[in-house]
């Protein structure tokens, strides 16, 4: 009995060491199994890494949502509205005018931009010391920036509330960590409804006001508040773990900061897989040839690892000098097809948010550091004027971010499959697709040949 007891509490206390790992294992196959292998990974087999950025700049390779199975399952994370959210419009008048006002909005000058972020950093950091999960600290902060973003006046607290509750909520779902609450969210679409009137800039004319809500909803209050937290968290992550890169980075200039994002979003970018569907063939070489119809997964992390001889090491050196250059390196996309258009503000607001919490705190942190963060970043912030001493609170972190693991493994399991097998069953996006052409045909009944939708 003895023995036997013995036994159990060994299995039980190894769990966190091997348990996590096979769990995500079994997670992926299911994950595959119920969504089928339609896609073509991009580095893979059929195209390698030399073809990663003309395939990705391809004119063909320009489809966003129609016609691929995983677009149902990006839909449903990103609902209410998907329909509208721009990075998932197909290309067409709807679209341009949607990213020329995303365009607009997005046009701050850098003092503005920088002051901007100081503002909302210093509001957000107000009290704060101790324990602290980063992507929590930082989605307050992302949504009144992005709320004086568009309404150009200060966010309040009721606002602030609904973009972080809807922001953490499409994090948490998308990383399976939790299921979707769509209440949460459509609490944010009614209020963008009855403020509509006080966007800084003309929405784009011919949306009716709940398709301009959802738009603002998806590109303003869902995407640039989890991109912005996401990326932040990662980036506070790597200078806690990093004691001596931290110490520089507070003390040197912008250059060296700037290399910290820049190695900080090679390492851990926020696209995992982005992907495409083929609207021509595509000939990749005398033998080869992708046919229309065809989803592409480009993947960033394989990319920004390849041709490096250290790839998982961080280092921001690497951005130093001429060889930069020569990296492979898009944590904004592609020039040519589709990029964000955040690309120029977001380094600007991130850095003027890293010097503040510098300025004010130590950071530590003894947690595992992986792209996904389903444990949101734990980190020890210690007041600059304050004793520092990190020792028993690091290894507390240490041991709960290990047994975390176990549950939340566990959890990820059985809630994404739950999410996955939801979203193959309601089918948003082919429905969406199914039902505009049905229209089309109900106004020409003449025609039996199908239109691309927004072309
Ligand atoms: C550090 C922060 C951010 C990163 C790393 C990031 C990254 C990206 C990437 C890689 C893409 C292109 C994906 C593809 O090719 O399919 C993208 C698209 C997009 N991003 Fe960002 N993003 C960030 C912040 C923002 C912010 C602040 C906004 C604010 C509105 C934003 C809005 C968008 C939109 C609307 C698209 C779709 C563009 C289109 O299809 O026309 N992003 N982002």
């Amino acid at each position: 009995m003895l023995i036997i007891s013995l036994v159990v509490l060994a299995v039980l206390a190894s769990l966190p060491w091997w348990l996590p790992a096979r769990v995500v294992a079994l997670r992926v196959r299911v994950f595959e199994r119920i969504n089928g292998d339609e896609g073509i990974p991009v580095p893979g087999d059929l195209a390698g890494v030399e073809h990663f950025g003309t395939l990705y700049a391809h004119p063909a390779a320009t489809g966003r949502s129609r016609g691929a199975a995983l677009s149902d399952l990006f839909w449903y994370w990103l609902s209410p509205g998907p329909e509208m959210h721009q990075e998932h419009l197909e290309a067409g008048d709807t679209y341009d005018a949607v990213a020329r006002v995303t365009r607009r909005l997005l046009a701050v000058r850098r003092t503005e931009a920088e002051e901007l972020a100081r503002r909302c950093a210093s509001r957000a950091l107000r009290d704060v010391r101790g324990l602290v999960r980063l992507r929590d600290l930082m989605m307050p902060l992302w949504a009144e920036f992005s709320y004086e973003l568009v309404f150009a006046e200060p966010c309040p607290r009721e606002a602030r509330d609904l973009i972080a509750g809807n922001a953490a909520d499409v994090s948490s779902a998308l990383k399976c960590t939790s299921l979707r609450h769509l209440g949460r969210r459509k609490r944010l679409t009614a209020y963008l409804l009855r403020n509509l009137h006080r966007v800084r800039v003309p929405l784009p004319e011919g949306l009716t006001a709940r398709e301009k809500a959802y738009y603002l909803h998806g590109a303003f209050f869902t995407t640039a508040v989890v991109q912005l937290s996401e990326a932040m968290a990662h980036l506070l992550l790597v200078l806690a773990r990093h004691p001596e890169v931290q110490e520089r980075a507070r003390t040197g200039d912008d250059r060296y900061l700037d290399q910290v994002i820049a190695e900080t979003m090679r390492l851990y970018p926020l696209f995992g897989i982005a992907h495409r569907i083929t609207t021509g063939d595509i000939a990749l070489d005398e033998r080869t040839t992708i046919p229309a119809g065809s989803v592409l997964c480009f993947n960033y992390p394989a990319f920004h690892r390849a041709g490096l001889a250290d790839p998982d090491r961080f280092d921001p050196d690497r951005f130093a000098g001429p060889g930069a250059k020569d990296l492979n390196h898009i944590p904004f996309g592609v020039a040519a097809n589709r990029p964000c258009p955040a690309w120029r503000l977001a380094p600007i607001a991130m850095r003027a948010v890293a010097r503040e919490v510098l300025d004010r705190y130590v950071l530590d942190s003894s947690v595992s550091h992986t792209r996904s963060l389903p444990h949101r970043g734990p980190c020890l912030l210690t007041p600059r004027d304050a004793p520092h001493r990190p020792g028993p609170a690091l290894a507390y972190l240490r041991v709960r971010d290990r047994w975390e693991d176990v549950w939340r493994s566990l959890a990820q399991l059985v809630l994404g499959t739950y999410m996955v097998w939801d979203a193959r069953r309601l089918r948003l996006c082919e429905r969406h697709f199914e039902g505009s052409e049905a229209e089309k045909r109900y106004a020409h009944p003449g025609s039996t040949h199908s239109t691309r939708h927004g072309s």
